[in-house]
């Protein structure tokens, strides 16, 4: 099912009197900017684990083939490496459309690597929401992954690409990079994802 939560998001956690906000991206948002910012940093959030654990019907899947996408779930003392992005508050409008299958704009504290820290935002994806698919076997994560294909293109580019953002962070992940391996192996060596360099993007 495509859920489409813009509208609660326009209602929620409005920064209106704000010139700038600090956002916080985990998935796609550190790889695929697309979005106009003032600055960009990495960062680190706490109490958040990053999991494939979000069905995409609109990105990288179908209605009747969903992907999987990251999500964050609650987690004591993890900590999610991430790119925090300072952005013009009307930058959340097309990123509420964008996000819209599941994801609400939530609170969170970012940390900076020099150890400053700032309030900001970032979607997360939780488990009462219709897309939300959970945890499985490791193998029947990776062959939806490595099948799925939505508007944004093949559901594995999304995996590798921020496999490859994170290592670039000097971050190594096992649920990110055993899903990757096992997406490699599963698809045909010629059809790999060619991950870009983040300085390439955004
Ligand atoms: C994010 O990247 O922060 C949210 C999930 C996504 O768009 O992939």
């Amino acid at each position: 099912m495509v859920l489409d939560t813009t509208a609660l998001n326009a209602r929620r956690h409005c920064p209106d009197d704000e010139q700038a906000i600090w956002l916080f991206g985990y998935g796609s948002l550190i790889w695929k900017a697309g979005f106009p910012y003032l600055a960009r940093r990495p960062a680190h959030i706490r109490g958040w684990t990053r999991r494939f654990w979000q069905g995409s019907h609109d990105h990288r899947g179908t209605p009747e083939a969903p992907g999987r996408v990251a999500t964050l779930v609650a987690e004591a003392d993890a900590v999610c490496h991430g790119m925090a992005y300072r952005i013009a508050p009307e930058t959340l409008a097309p990123l509420d459309v964008r996000e819209k299958n599941g994801y609400l704009r939530e609170v969170t504290t970012l940390f900076f690597e020099d150890g400053a820290t700032a309030r900001g935002l970032t979607y997360i994806a939780t488990e009462d929401n219709a897309a939300f698919l959970g945890g499985a076997a490791p193998a029947a994560m990776a062959r939806q992954i490595a099948e799925a294909h939505g508007p944004s293109g093949p559901n594995r580019d999304y995996l590798l690409n921020l496999e490859a953002a994170l290592a670039e962070l000097g971050v190594r992940e096992a649920h990110v990079s055993d899903l990757a391996r096992r997406v490699r192996a599963h698809a045909p060596a010629t059809d790999d994802a060619i991950p870009c360099k983040m300085s390439d993007m955004s």
